[in-house]
C-alpha cells in the first residue's frame, strides 16, 4: 500500500497530526507543502491525505494552490484533517471542490481542535499542556478511522459562518499581503537564516545577515515561533490598523507573549522536504 500525506504546517500542529495518522496507516510519506512545490506521489497512491490548519475559515492559500496543481489517482481513498481552534469554516468544501475538478472527491474529513497559535494576536489557547495530549489522542483515533478507510460526511460550514465570511474574513484576506510589513528583528538576531529556510512561502531573504520579508506572507507564524533567539517581533501594519476591528486592535507581538509551536515538531521537521514514517 502506498500512502502519502501532504502537510502544510506553520506551528507544527498539523504536522504532528500527520505523523500520528501516518503511524496508524502502517506508514506513509509526509510531504511538506510549500509554495511552488509539486509532487507526483499521489498519481499512484492508494491513500492520499491532506493535513493543514484552518486560516480565515478556509484552506491556507499555499495548500489550495498545491492541491490545484496535484494529480491524484482517481481510485485512491482521499481524506483531509484540518487543525483549528474555533471555526473550521468552509475548508472541507474548498478541498472537495478542488478534488472534484480532478474527477475524485473527499471521502473523509475531520476537524481537529488544537492549540490556537497566532502569536502576533493572542496567547496560545487552550493551554498547551492540556490541548497537546488531547489533540494527539484525537489524531490517533482519526488515524484508525482513516486506516479503516472510513467514509463520512465532512463537517460543513454552518449557515452563520457562510453568511459572515464575506463580512468578517474578506477584509483580512484583502490585506493579507501587508501582514509581513509588521515583522522586524531585534539585536538578538544572529543571522542564522533559519527563518528563511522554514518559511513555506519562500518569503524571507537575508540581507547583511538580517531577514527581509518580501510580501508573500500568509501569516503562518513559523518564522516567529521557531526563531532560536526569539528575535522577531511584530507591530500592527498600517493596512491592519485601518481595519480597526476587535482582532486588529490586539495585533502586535510584545516580547513577553508566548511563542507557541507544537512541542513534538522541530524546525528541522518542517524544513525537510518530506519524512517517511515507518510502521
Ligand atoms: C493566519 C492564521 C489564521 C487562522 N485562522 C483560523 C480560523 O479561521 N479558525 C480557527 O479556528 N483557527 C484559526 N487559526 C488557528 C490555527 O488554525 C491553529 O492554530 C492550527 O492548529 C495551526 O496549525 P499548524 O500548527 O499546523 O500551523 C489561524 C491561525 C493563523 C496563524
Ligand atoms: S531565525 Fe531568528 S536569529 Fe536566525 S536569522 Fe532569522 S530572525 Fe535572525
Ligand atoms: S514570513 Fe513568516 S509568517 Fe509569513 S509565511 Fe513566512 S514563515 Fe510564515
Amino acid at each position: 500500500m502506498k500512502n502519502v500525506i501532504f502537510c502544510f504546517s506553520g506551528t507544527g500542529n498539523s504536522r504532528r497530526a500527520a505523523r500520528l495518522i501516518a503511524a496508524q496507516l502502517g506508514g506513509a510519506t509526509i510531504v511538506s507543502v510549500k509554495e511552488g512545490v509539486c509532487s507526483d506521489l499521489a498519481e499512484d497512491a492508494d491513500t492520499v491525505g491532506f493535513l493543514c490548519p484552518v486560516y480565515e475559515w478556509d484552506v491556507p492559500e499555499t495548500m489550495k494552490r498545491f492541491a490545484q496543481r496535484l494529480r491524484v489517482n482517481k481510485k485512491a481513498y482521499v481524506f483531509m484533517v484540518a487543525t483549528y481552534v474555533a471555526v473550521h469554516g468552509r475548508c472541507f468544501e474548498t478541498m472537495d471542490a478542488i478534488l472534484r475538478e480532478k474527477g475524485t472527491r473527499l471521502h473523509y474529513g475531520k476537524a481537529l481542535r488544537c492549540v490556537g497559535s497566532q502569536s502576533v494576536a493572542y496567547e496560545p489557547f487552550p493551554a498547551p499542556r492540556v490541548m497537546v495530549p488531547y489533540a494527539d489522542w484525537r489524531a490517533e483515533r482519526i488515524g484508525r478511522e482513516v486506516a479503516a478507510k472510513r467514509q463520512n460526511r465532512y463537517p460543513a460550514a454552518s449557515i452563520l459562518t457562510k453568511k459572515l465570511h464575506e463580512k468578517m474574513m474578506m477584509p483580512f484576506i484583502a490585506v493579507q499581503h501587508e501582514y509581513d510589513k509588521g515583522f522586524y528583528t531585534t539585536d538578538q538576531c544572529v543571522g542564522c537564516g533559519l527563518c528563511s529556510r522554514i518559511c513555506p512561502c519562500g518569503n524571507i531573504s537575508l540581507s547583511e545577515g538580517r531577514p527581509v520579508w518580501n510580501h508573500g506572507c500568509i501569516g503562518c507564524n513559523a518564522c516567529v515561533v521557531y526563531c532560536p533567539k526569539k528575535a522577531i517581533l511584530f507591530q500592527t501594519p498600517e493596512a491592519y490598523r485601518q481595519l480597526d476591528n476587535v482582532i486588529t486592535r490586539r495585533l502586535g507581538l510584545p516580547d513577553r507573549r508566548t511563542r507557541y509551536h507544537n512541542p513534538h515538531i522541530t524546525a528541522r521537521d518542517l524544513i525537510a522536504e518530506c519524512e517517511v514514517v515507518e510502521h
